[in-house]
């Protein structure tokens, strides 16, 4: 993992992100600015995991571009199965972070990634900050943990 330097046209590109992103597209300007002092932007190699199941949260991720899986390892089970692939404008890390339990999968790099880092105490001052965000990111990580218990 390295950890990239953000270049005013990393700023203009988070910016545009930002629009795509839901978790992002909610926030006020004035939120966005804050959480952009907060952001790091970190660069991961093809086969490199960002987080790992069973590792405690500390810190949600937004793809800025590449790819990654979501994999979970089960009981005895040899392999692990593959929950999503995701890909820029996409984020997790937000269940363990919520639930205050540990991460729920392992998230792969399948190509050299980069993602906009936001440390566990940002991302929950921007969630207490608006409201409409975090009911948002609740539902998905819902939506998530149903998943995990159907596949
Ligand atoms: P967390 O448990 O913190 O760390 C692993 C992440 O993988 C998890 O948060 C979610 O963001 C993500 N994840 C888990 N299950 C799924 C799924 N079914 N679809 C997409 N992402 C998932």
């Amino acid at each position: 993992m390295k950890k990239i330097t953000m270049t005013d046209a990393d700023t203009v590109r988070f910016t545009g992100i930002t629009a795509k992103i839901k978790f992002f597209s909610s926030m006020s300007m004035a939120l966005l600015e804050k959480i952009l002092a907060w952001v790091t932007l970190c660069e991961y190699g093809k086969g490199e995991k960002i987080c790992s199941q069973g590792d405690p949260g500390d810190a949600f991720y937004a793809i800025e571009s590449g790819a990654v899986s979501v994999k979970v390892k089960r009981g005895f089970l040899p392999f692990p199965k593959k929950m999503a692939d995701l890909g820029p404008g996409d984020f997790f890390g937000e269940m363990a972070l919520l639930s205050r339990q540990p991460r729920n999968a392992t998230v792969t790099c399948e190509e050299p990634t980069r993602v906009f880092v936001l440390l566990a105490d940002h991302f929950e001052a921007a969630a207490k900050e608006n409201p409409k965000f975090a009911e948002e990111i609740r539902k998905l990580s819902d939506e998530r943990k149903l998943e995990l218990g159907h596949k």
